[in-house]
């Protein structure tokens, strides 16, 4: 078995640098062998079932393909297909599932949600998005980077411009801090990441030797920077009345072609988690497009669409590292992480 079969993915705080190392390397390796049509499956008859208690695009497509490439079933529950949270609690939900599925992928609010399903499934549960971490986003951004630098990641610079106080702020630092890198966390203060995350942060640093900034100022943070990342000022599940507010904040943090020329850097790549505020034209009955008359937020269709945004491989490595949370944790004793 691996070293990580039964395992549960809840948040990067649960792996070692090196456990979260040994799982790019595996995306890696099923990529490459995806890519050569010479994939061997090693979930063939696996159930895996998918609960989704908010929208996704890449996240569930991720995993439905990751499955069918390794020959496991998936089973979709949206918010409205089951009983989960309006008529039987989260406790017995996570035992009958655990009966029927050989692992559980949840999405939803309150990672406490996520961590109780884990404690009473039985069997490996993943956290898809919650409000606090995007582990399984994580691992698509290392992929990302490492495909993009030749630098080892101690030696990789990315700075994290945007809402730090969600998700996507929380779960750079952590991982940044985890495999020792440079980060840079961009952002107005009243959206700095909770002071105990930060706290944790340093903590792991401590070990990794990661060095880790938190600064206002985006012209110090972008600075010598490898990678420039963002995402969306507001957040699945935050009040659409926080708009307003975060436009005002954010405003001066949006990744333009400026901010990547302050990086001093030419070869500087953009990541983003997507789904992007780019081009809201095109996006579908924004309300905030009408009312700010607004087309672009937190980057700009410019950076968007050059040369420097590796957004699309980070999406596509959304699909292999998700396969190899699943084969790492679900697959038996014919495969090991190398
Ligand atoms: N990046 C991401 O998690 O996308 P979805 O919300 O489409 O799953
Ligand atoms: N912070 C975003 C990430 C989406 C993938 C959200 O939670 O909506």
């Amino acid at each position: 078995p691996t070293a990580l079969a039964g395992r549960h993915f809840l948040k990067e705080l649960d792996f070692t640098g090196e456990e979260f190392r040994g799982l790019v390397e595996l995306a890696a390796e099923l990529k490459a062998a995806k890519h050569a049509g010479a994939e061997t499956q090693y979930l063939r008859g696996r159930n895996i079932a998918l609960i989704f208690e908010k929208t996704s695009t890449r996240t569930r497509c991720a995993f439905e393909v990751a499955a069918a490439d390794q020959g496991a079933h998936t089973t979709y529950l949206d918010p409205s297909g089951s009983q989960i949270g309006h008529k039987e609690s989260v406790k017995d939900t996570a035992r009958v599932l655990g009966r029927m599925f050989d692992a559980i992928e949840y999405r939803g609010h309150g990672q406490g949600v996520v961590e109780e399903l884990a404690a009473h499934a039985g069997v490996p549960v993943y956290n898809g998005l919650t409000d606090e971490w995007h582990p399984t986003q994580m691992l698509a951004d290392v992929l990302t980077m490492t495909e993009h630098t030749d630098k080892p990641l101690t030696q990789v610079a990315f700075a994290y411009l945007g809402d730090a106080r969600y998700n996507m702020g929380n779960s750079y630092l952590v991982t940044g801090a985890l495999l020792g890198m440079d980060v840079r966390i961009v952002a107005p203060r009243l959206l700095w990441p909770d002071e105990t995350i930060i706290e944790v942060a340093r903590q792991l640093a401590g070990v990794s030797g990661a060095r880790l900034t938190l600064t206002d100022d985006v012209l110090e943070g972008v600075r010598g920077a490898d990678f420039i990342a963002t995402d969306v000022w507001v957040s699945m599940g935050e009040p659409k009345e926080v708009w307003d507010e975060r436009i005002a904040l954010l405003g001066p943090y949006a990744v333009t072609m400026d901010v990547l020329r302050a990086t001093g850097n030419p070869d500087v790549k953009f990541l983003h988690c997507l789904p992007a505020f780019h081009d809201l034209g095109t996006a579908v009955g924004l309300e905030i497009h009408e009312r700010h008359g607004l087309t672009e937020l937190e980057v700009t269709d410019e950076v968007f669409e050059s040369g420097h945004s590796v957004v699309f491989d980070e999406a596509e490595n959304r699909m292999h590292t998700i396969k190899a949370v699943l084969v790492a944790t679900l697959a038996g004793a014919s495969h090991s992480i190398t």
